[in-house]
């Protein structure tokens, strides 16, 4: 009874122990089978009296019981925690990094145009576009610049025929919108694009680079609302501190003109090489439209007004990131690209 006892003790605590299927079958197959010290211990029965065979029946029956029962619920333990292993092995860790794909990055003369589109479309803006081959007539006529006209001078282009050409500037934009309305305001637009001019390439001319026409056209519109617009491009492009100053100028296409200076961001106004000692750079062209230019595109002077901007796309870009030479946009060098990585 004893042995029996023993075996049991050292069974259960054998079973409790083990940690894998395999051992816990090889225990099984040990204490339950023929050759196991149960069997051995049965050998004694045969010299015992009928009585003590009996209960020791019933006891070395109650002990395999036990040992098994004992079996079956380690293995149900051993078989969750397996299980339980395998899941976690078959885990796909997502946290790990994919391999990477080179990106490309945004171009600097992009940002500065959505940077204006986002600016403008939350002022209540739309978008325009204009065809890059213009008529002589859009380009030059309807903006005001009759044949003989001589600020033409300082916007020689490319001509595909005497009266087809690329445009000089995004103005002519503002023609065929003018246009489209049929002489019903109000015209609130913007109209980003690529611009071209006969010049020399260098450090700060291209004979292609972009601009950015505004068109507002409404009843009662004066100059303090173009002023108002102004200042808030300013600020939005080159920080909350920045004033600007309207000094008289010359385009035909307005009238009354004005160039329009940002106080320098560099040295805020004080004077340094940046604003060449003066406080303020020099940032874009802007007027009144001409009332000529109104009646030519279908609009009656005497109840609308308007304001236009002209805004030079590379400029900006310039300024604000600090580049100085225009063709480090055209020439596709990555290390110079690279650096313009979108912070959105
Ligand atoms: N079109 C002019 C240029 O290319 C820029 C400009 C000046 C546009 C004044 C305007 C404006 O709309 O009002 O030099």
């Amino acid at each position: 009874m004893d042995e029996l006892l023993k075996i049991k003790e050292e069974a259960l605590l054998k079973i409790h122990d083990c940690s894998s299927l395999k051992e816990l079958n090889d225990l099984r197959v040990f204490y339950l089978g023929k050759k196991g010290p149960m069997q051995s211990a049965m050998k004694s029965m045969k010299d015992m009296s009928k009585e003590q065979r009996a209960s020791f029946g019933q006891v070395s029956n109650k002990v395999k019981q036990e040992i098994t029962q004992a079996i079956e619920e380690k293995r149900k333990v051993l078989e969750e925690a397996e299980m339980l292993k395998k899941i976690q092995n078959e885990k796909i860790d997502i946290s790990l990094p994919g391999s990477q794909l080179p990106l490309g990055t945004i171009h600097p003369l992009t940002m500065i145009r959505e940077e204006l589109e986002d600016l403008f479309i939350g002022m209540g803006y739309s978008i325009a576009e204009g065809p890059e081959v213009e008529s002589d007539h859009f380009n030059f006529e309807l903006m005001n610049l009759p044949k003989d006209h001589p600020a033409r001078d300082m916007q020689d282009t490319f001509y595909i025929d005497e009266n087809t050409l690329l445009r000089t500037h995004t103005s002519p934009v503002q023609a065929h919108v003018m246009l489209a309305a049929n002489g019903r305001g109000p015209i609130k637009v913007i109209c980003p694009g690529k611009t071209y001019r006969r010049d020399d390439d260098d450090a700060t001319h291209s004979h292609q680079f972009s601009q950015c026409e505004g068109l507002v056209i409404d009843k009662n519109i004066t100059m303090a609302d173009l002023k108002g617009t102004l200042e808030l491009f300013a600020k939005k492009m080159f920080g909350e501190k920045r004033e600007i100053r309207l000094r008289p100028s010359y385009f035909p296409f307005t009238e009354p003109s004005v160039e329009v200076d940002i106080s320098c961001y560099n040295c805020n106004g004080k004077g340094c090489s940046m604003c060449k000692n003066t406080g303020w750079i020099e940032i874009l062209g802007a007027g009144m439209v001409n009332p000529k230019v109104l009646e030519m595109c279908g609009f009656d002077s005497q109840v609308y007004q308007g304001f236009a901007f002209g805004i030079g796309l590379e400029r900006v870009a310039m300024l604000k990131y600090g580049i100085d030479n225009i063709r480090d946009f055209y020439s596709g060098d990555l290390r110079f690209l690279n650096q313009f990585v979108r912070k959105d």
